[in-house]
């Protein structure tokens, strides 16, 4: 059986990164269309590569929490295949030892908007920056955008599509496309769950809601699909 594994902002807020919107989230402290968008980044780089810059740093400071561990080891030691699909920028189901498609994309990466060369990012990016390719100044975070189109979305379509068991963990399922892949997992038949502190606004689309902090209902979920 494959499961397909959605993550979002809540299940790396126990390891100390804020979520967005949760009161305290980061978009009740900022403004996503100054911040988190091609508009906005094209009005004010500066701010916008502060932000990130920001963000990556705390980014790079923090650890995995028991929620990671255990996908990590779910996707270690299931007897089949274990997708993890993320929508966080951080590195936190890396750091734990797990392979995350990135859907809108990733801190550490860099990329050209002349080029599109993608690069390793320094832990502070600014507009000045050259790209190592074409020399353009027009370097920004590999990062999805409102607006624009997430990565991956072909190849994730397939595993939903194929998807026996599809879990959302931590995510409050206001943002298409990522919203939607519980629909297309019921579509191809699978088992939905839906981890969370308490139920989204989609959480009637599940069979099974765990309610919990992620870093104490995460591995005993994957404890009970581990054991024979
Ligand atoms: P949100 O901030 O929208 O939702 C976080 C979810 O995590 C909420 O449903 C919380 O109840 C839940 N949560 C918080 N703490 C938790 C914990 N300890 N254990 C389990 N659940 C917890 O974040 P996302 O759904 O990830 O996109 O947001 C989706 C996208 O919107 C982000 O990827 C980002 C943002 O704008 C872009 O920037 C393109
Ligand atoms: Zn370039």
């Amino acid at each position: 059986m494959k499961i397909v594994i959605l993550t979002g902002a809540g299940v790396s807020a126990e390891s100390g990164l804020g979520t967005f919107r949760d009161k305290n989230g980061l978009w009740t402290r900022y403004d996503l269309n100054e911040v988190a968008t091609p508009e906005g980044f094209a009005r004010d780089p500066a701010k916008v590569h502060a932000f990130y810059n920001a963000r990556r740093r705390n980014a790079v400071e923090a650890e995995p929490n028991a929620a990671h561990d255990a996908l990590a080891t779910l996707q270690r030691e299931f007897r089949g295949e274990v997708v993890i699909v993320t929508q966080n920028v951080d590195g936190l189901h890396e750091a734990a030892g797990a392979d995350a498609l990135h859907m809108h994309g990733a801190l550490s990466g860099a990329r050209c908007a002349a080029c599109h060369a993608t690069w390793g990012a320094p832990l502070f990016m600014s507009p000045t920056d050259l790209c190592p390719s074409c020399g353009a100044s027009s370097t920004r975070p590999d990062i999805v955008w409102f607006g624009e189109m997430p990565m991956h979305m072909e190849v994730i379509q397939s595993h939903l599509n194929e998807a026996g068991l599809f879990a959302a963990i931590g995510t409050s399922g206001e943002v298409y496309p990522a919203a939607g892949f519980v629909m297309e997992a019921l579509r191809a038949g699978a088992d939905t769950v839906e981890i969370n502190l308490e139920p989204s606004g989609s959480a009637g689309l599940f069979h099974r809601r765990l309610i919990g902090p992620a870093s104490e209902v995460v591995p005993r979920w994957v404890d009970e699909l581990l054991s024979p």
